[in-house]
């Protein structure tokens, strides 16, 4: 059912520092930060010739990465995004088989227009899974 890996997402602290530390450091293509205030989350995208990595900082009051980064204040690897063709048809075969989909399984648009889920941590080894329709 999952295709490609389509991201991986590291909480960060600071945005800027991180971006910058990917840029100078790693030599990465590392774009513009953008607000996604449906996510409560900053996004600097990083393109790799493979998949993309997300550095995410919290936006506004009820960012949900806040309290992830109160555990892990130098920040984290946050969740994984796999790829589905269809992500209702994903969703439901989940549920069938006793997985537990956030947001009361219906799914929003996320940072690159497409919709996604999320899967609980404790279902996958403690990784907060993403899917992201393509
Ligand atoms: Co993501």
């Amino acid at each position: 059912m999952i295709g490609r890996l389509n991201h991986i997402a590291i909480a960060v602290p600071d945005l800027e520092a991180a971006a910058r530390r990917y840029q100078d450091m790693l030599g990465a293509s590392v774009g513009a930060p953008q607000d996604e205030p449906d996510h409560g989350v900053t996004v600097v995208f990083i393109t790799l010739p493979n998949t993309k990595v997300e550095l995410l900082t919290p936006l506004g009051k009820d960012s949900p990465i806040a309290r992830f980064l109160e555990r892990n204040p130098a920040g984290g690897i946050h969740h994984l995004c796999y790829e589905v063709k269809d992500i209702i048809a994903a969703r439901d075969h989940l549920l069938a088989r006793g997985a537990r989909v956030l947001g009361g399984g219906k799914p929003k648009i996320g940072a690159h227009g497409k919709p996604v889920l999320f899967l609980h941590p404790g279902d996958f080894n403690g990784t907060l899974i993403e899917l992201e329709e393509v």
